[in-house]
Parts: structure tokens; sequence; C-alpha cells
């Protein structure tokens, strides 16, 4: 295990499960839906290529860049859009956003109210992980993988300071390592 890791939380065998149940519950509710994988860089890079895997349905797959700003470990309420979805033909695309983790819920809340009010035909929100507990706007994603307490993960994608998002699991961040 790496050292700054304090605990691991999700193991490779239960993102794997987590994994396998979304896409048999996505596959149900997209049979006749055309569906696209909105993936939110970076964190949700590996969440997205492992849920792609086990998708059965026709899906299609778009990138979305959004930065928050503020701490490394906390976010703030303001996000910009860096990389965006470009396509005229919103209006016949059934978006699935998906996401590493939803905290405060204002990523996900300004994105879906943006992607709907420019006319896609649906939005909804798939997140491996969820901190209900930290939530500071009216949010609930569609997919929820695992819900977990409230503290600070990485792996699987997921980065402090960019850093671990290669680790092929998700962990509790040794607090040393943001705190010194
Ligand atoms: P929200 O807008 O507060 O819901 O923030 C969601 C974003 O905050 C995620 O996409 C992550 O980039 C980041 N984030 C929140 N909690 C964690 C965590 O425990 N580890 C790593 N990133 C996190
Ligand atoms: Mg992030």
């Amino acid at each position: 295990m790496n050292k700054d890791i304090k605990t691991i939380l999700l193991s490779e065998k239960q993102i794997d499960d987590i994994v396998t149940r979304l896409a048999a519950d996505i596959d149900r509710d997209y049979a006749d839906k055309r569906l696209v994988l909105v993936s939110i860089l970076k964190g949700s890079v590996m969440f997205t290529a492992a849920l792609m895997g086990k998708i059965q349905t026709n899906a299609e797959i778009e990138f979305m860049k959004v930065s928050s700003y503020g701490s490394q470990t906390k976010s703030t309420g303001c996000i910009s859009v860096l990389l965006d979805l470009k396509r005229e033909d919103l209006a016949e695309l059934d978006l699935l956003i998906v996401e590493d983790i939803v905290d405060s819920g204002r990523t996900l809340n300004l994105l879906t109210g943006l992607l709907r009010e420019r006319g896609a035909k649906s939005v909804r929100t798939v997140t491996m992980l969820d901190k209900p507990e930290r939530r500071e706007v009216s949010f609930t994603p569609d997919y929820i993988g695992a819900e977990i307490p409230d503290e600070f993960v990485v792996g699987f994608g997921l980065d402090y300071d960019e850093k671990y998002r290669n680790l092929p699991y998700v962990g509790v961040l040794h607090p040393d390592v943001y705190t010194k």
C-alpha cells in the first residue's frame, strides 16, 4: 500500500462490483435512449473507463473539464468551464454526466443546470462516490456507487495536488500529507 494512505476505503474488487451494478442499472434505463457519457476531467477518467467497459448499450463519450477554486481539500462554490461540450444535436441526446465524487454538490448542480438550459434531451448524473454529509446545495445524483463518510479520499482518479490518481483503489489520505 502507498505510505501516504491511512486506510483503504474501496478495494479494486469493491470498485469492480460497484461499476458492474451501475452499468446494469444504466443499461436497464438507457436501452431505448441516445446515451452520451459526459466524463468530467480529470477525476472521473478511471471510473468512466471502467463504466464504459461494462455498459452494453450503445454509448458515445464526451469530456468536459471544470475547475473549482479553493484550497486543495475543499471546493468552493465557483466553477469555471475549461473544456466545453460542443454538440449541435444536444436536443437529441440523453446525457449522463460521469463524476468521481459529489461533495458540496455545487459542481454537478451547476453542470446539470447548464446542460439542461442548453436544451439537452435529458441530463442525469452518475457518481462513483458521494459524501452526503458535506452537501451545501440540494443535489441528489441519479446513480451512486457508494456513500462515504466526510474524509478526504484519493485514488481511482481522485487526486490530492494532482497525485495519487493512479492508485487502483480508493483510500483515505493520511492527514499528515496535507497538514504539514
Ligand atoms: P463539489 O462541487 O463540492 O461537489 O465538488 C466535487 C469535486 O471536488 C470533485 O469532482 C473533486 O474534484 C473534489 N473533491 C471533493 N471531495 C474530494 C475528495 O475527498 N478527494 C478528492 N477530490 C475531492
Ligand atoms: Mg477533482
